[in-house]
């Protein structure tokens, strides 16, 4: 199953690929590739997995090299590569896109991840995607099949028609295979009144989460150090079993 998180810069995208990844590992629902499509990198932190590399650092590597040893092409050197980039964690694999260096590395990036995605995929129970805004990276070339977008907003009207716009951009995209369309507001408040979400949205509204104090706390690795028994942790168990 390919669950793809996407919206808004700090609506909480991170933080719920990281619950969504803690909370499919207490449910023994392995193995699971993390992807981290962000060029701002945060996922290996929240999930406390330290890699060695990213994509974008073995495009450097791969740029500078002249010569490869006598019979290695450089895609067979760039799949080699691209394995040591999987960090290997208890129960999860973590691959890092990294920030790419100027256009034609960002783009070369995101062809290579979404390359690589595809033929991996299918070693994996759950694939949990942390994009960057929308999906414009995912979207171009090669298909790319997703179960289950998660766009996520804030509780305010702007923040919807946000996320409306961004699912309007995604609809416009030919190459995402995209099965179900869910909206989560998150850091909801007690009290607030979520009124026409979906119809703002057009998306299927299937969480609402609130805000929690134990996420908003700044620590270093606020999700790889929750307890088992924590609200969020269990309301996103009980997001998993909607989807
Ligand atoms: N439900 C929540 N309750 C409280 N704080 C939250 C919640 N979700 C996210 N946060 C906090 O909001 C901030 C932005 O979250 P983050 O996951 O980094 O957003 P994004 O990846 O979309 O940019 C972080 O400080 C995070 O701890
Ligand atoms: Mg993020």
């Amino acid at each position: 199953m390919v669950i793809a998180v996407a919206g808004k810069g700090g609506t909480g995208k991170s933080t719920i690929a990281a619950l969504l990844v803690r909370s499919l590992l207490l449910q023994d629902k392995k193995p699971i590739l993390a992807v981290d499509a962000d060029p701002n990198s945060t996922l290996g932190d929240f999930l406390d997995i330290k890699y060695n590399c990213t994509i974008s650092d073995i495009i450097e590597e791969t740029k500078g090299l002249r010569n490869l040893p006598d019979g290695i092409s450089k895609p067979t050197h760039l799949e080699y590569q691209l394995q040591q980039a999987i960090t290997e964690s208890r129960g999860v694999d973590l691959l890092v896109m990294g920030r790419p260096e100027g256009p034609d590395c960002y783009c070369m990036a995101n062809n290579i991840l979404r390359g690589y995605l595809q033929k991996i995929v299918a070693n994996y129970s759950y694939v949990v995607i942390d994009n960057e805004a929308g999906m414009e990276h995912l979207s171009r070339k090669t298909s790319q099949n997703i179960d289950h977008l998660l766009l996520i907003s804030d509780a305010t009207i702007i923040g919807l028609e946000t996320a409306r716009r961004i699912k309007e951009l995604i609809d416009k995209m030919p190459f995402l295979n995209i099965r179900n369309k869910n909206l989560i507001v998150n850091k909801v408040d007690s009290g607030t009144i979520l009124a026409n979400a979906e119809q703002i949205t057009g998306l299927n509204l299937i969480a609402i989460l609130a805000h929690y104090d134990e996420l908003s706390q700044q620590n270093d690795s606020p999700i790889s150090k929750l307890d088992n028994n924590s609200a969020s942790i269990k309301s996103i168990i009980h997001l998993i079993e909607k989807l």
